[in-house]
């Protein structure tokens, strides 16, 4: 799995980022980092490098992290549905479903997931641990839904 990794903040940068540092450990275990970057909460942004990156031929999946969340300026999840042409709706349902069983704070996120031509967006919240918690529920699924976005495999 070739990833771009991605968070959302107005305050982070990618010199002080735990949850894009994080997110990027774990997707480091199941492929290849191919860049991490850091926008600002603003919609335009986020679409903007979303669709810069999914343009790239070298990356199968976006992970994002942070502004999911209630407050006014989380946009992730408007930004993401603006760009994906197929939502994947159970991949967020079972993060929610699953981390939910740590803590009911998870109710909280309003994760997107969807597919922008053959590639794969997966919002997470922005703290480590609900990356971590998040990260564990997909695992399993990752690699065979990077297979089926890129035709090497038929179900
Ligand atoms: N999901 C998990 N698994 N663990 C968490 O600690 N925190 C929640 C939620 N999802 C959390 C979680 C909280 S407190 C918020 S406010 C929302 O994610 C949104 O976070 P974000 O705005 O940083 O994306």
């Amino acid at each position: 799995m070739r990833s771009a990794i991605l968070t959302i903040s107005d305050t982070r940068d990618l010199g002080d980022d735990p949850s894009g540092s994080r997110l990027a450990e774990l997707a480091a275990e199941c492929g290849e980092i191919v860049t991490r970057e850091l926008v600002t909460d603003d919609l335009d942004a986020i679409a903007a490098k979303l669709r810069e990156l999914v343009q790239r031929s070298d990356i199968d999946c976006i992970l994002t992290t942070g502004g999911t969340g209630f407050a006014a300026r989380d946009n992730t999840p408007e930004a993401t549905r603006a760009v994906i042409e197929r939502e994947a709706p159970g991949i967020a349902e079972a993060m929610r479903r699953e981390t939910a069983k740590h803590t009911p704070f998870a109710m909280l996120s309003r994760s997107v997931c969807g597919i922008a031509g053959n590639t794969l967006i997966v919002n997470m919240p922005g703290k480590p641990k609900a990356v971590e918690e998040c990260f564990e529920v997909i695992r399993p699924v990752l690699k065979h839904a990077i297979e089926l976005l890129c035709g090497r495999t038929r179900h």
